[in-house]
């Protein structure tokens, strides 16, 4: 008999809970001169959905359920915790990703005003200040993975090296995208050519959070390959959707401008094939994504239901 399935609702409801206090703590340990500190706890907070810490969650929960049999009555998420390790993945992707976002806002990137339903960093503070933030928010998210924290158990050496074998190509890989994008405005390119573009600059990082969820969990080689088809599908079914909602979707709702895409020219899933087609090939990721973990899991429940998430946040 296998452990109850997690309870989606829950195991989000304590993601935010836990990352939110964990990058409180972290902020106010780090010795940062003002106004970087400052800077770094306003953009790490505001109206961030935290996808990429749920889906560490999602993926550490699916391993530790399909693999740990149990004997003796159902054990829910409430009698679970996420491990320190596991926070620590969390807070890594989401420094990681917050660095990006700030970057990608500045006026030499999409120069956009609005991020998390608030003035962008370099609007708040100014240009230089978001760019040291960006940098200084990404160094804490390799720092988070390696070096003694408050709070938390010390991280092993071999468990380190392991999530830093996972994070740092995608970091990367992430960095090459927002380089691709940006060639990639004013141009025509093809169906191809915008995959690799959105796998790599919102793929890699979606990737680096299933997959270091599931390090934690200690998956085995085979669950990490089919945790990695997973991702590879909602990343990409991800920034697609990213892509529909600036066109669909109001600035209130996405807390950033709306129509910033077309305003800069860039190429983008509903540019190339229009919105409906679009979300049918966003639909299509994620049902593909599911297949993969149906077939791979006993516990199917957390990481499927968090495709089912994803995917209703486009209605
Ligand atoms: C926005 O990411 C940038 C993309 C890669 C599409 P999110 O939509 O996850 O942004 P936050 O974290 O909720 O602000
Ligand atoms: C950004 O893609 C991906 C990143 C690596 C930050 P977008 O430029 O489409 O993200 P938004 O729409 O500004 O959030
Ligand atoms: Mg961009
Ligand atoms: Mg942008
Ligand atoms: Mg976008």
């Amino acid at each position: 008999m296998i452990k109850q399935s997690v309870n989606f609702e829950s195991l989000s409801q304590q993601v935010i809970a836990t990352l939110s206090t964990d990058i409180d703590t972290l902020l106010s340990h780090a010795e940062l001169p003002s106004p970087l500190k400052e800077a770094c706890h306003y953009a790490m907070t505001g109206q961030g959905k935290r996808v990429r810490p749920l889906m560490a969650a999602c993926a550490y929960h699916t391993v530790i359920y399909s693999n740990t049999a149990v004997d003796s009555g159902a054990e829910t998420l409430s009698d679970s915790v996420l491990t320190d390790n596991c926070r620590r993945a969390m807070l890594a992707v989401e420094f990681l990703h917050t660095y990006s976002l700030i970057h990608d806002d500045l006026p030499c990137m999409d120069d956009d005003d609005l991020r998390r339903g608030r003035p962008t960093c370099h609007i708040k503070f100014d240009e230089a200040t978001a760019m040291l933030t960006g940098d200084v928010l990404q160094t804490l998210a390799f720092e988070i993975l390696t070096a003694d924290i408050e709070g938390f158990q010390p991280i092993s050496d071999e468990q380190a090296a392991k999530l830093l074998t996972v994070f740092a190509p995608r970091a990367r890989r992430m960095v090459s995208g927002q380089m691709l994008d940006l060639n990639a405005e004013n141009k025509e390119i093809t169906q191809a050519e915008l995959e690799a573009i959105h796998r790599d600059k919102t793929g890699a990082l979606i990737e680096a959070a299933v997959l270091m969820g599931g390090v934690c969990a200690e998956a085995s080689a085979e669950q990490l390959a089919a945790m990695t088809q997973f991702a590879t599908n909602i990343g990409l079914a991800f920034q697609v959707q990213d892509d529909i909602l600036d066109v669909t979707a109001s600035t209130d709702i996405l807390g950033k401008p709306a129509g910033s895409d077309e305003g800069l020219n860039k190429s983008t899933y509903v540019r190339l094939m229009g919105v409906d087609s679009a979300t049918d090939y966003a639909k299509s990721l994620f049902v593909e994504a599911k297949e993969v973990i149906d077939d791979s899991f006993m516990d199917k429940n957390a990481l499927n239901a968090l495709a089912e998430w994803l995917w209703q946040r486009q209605k």
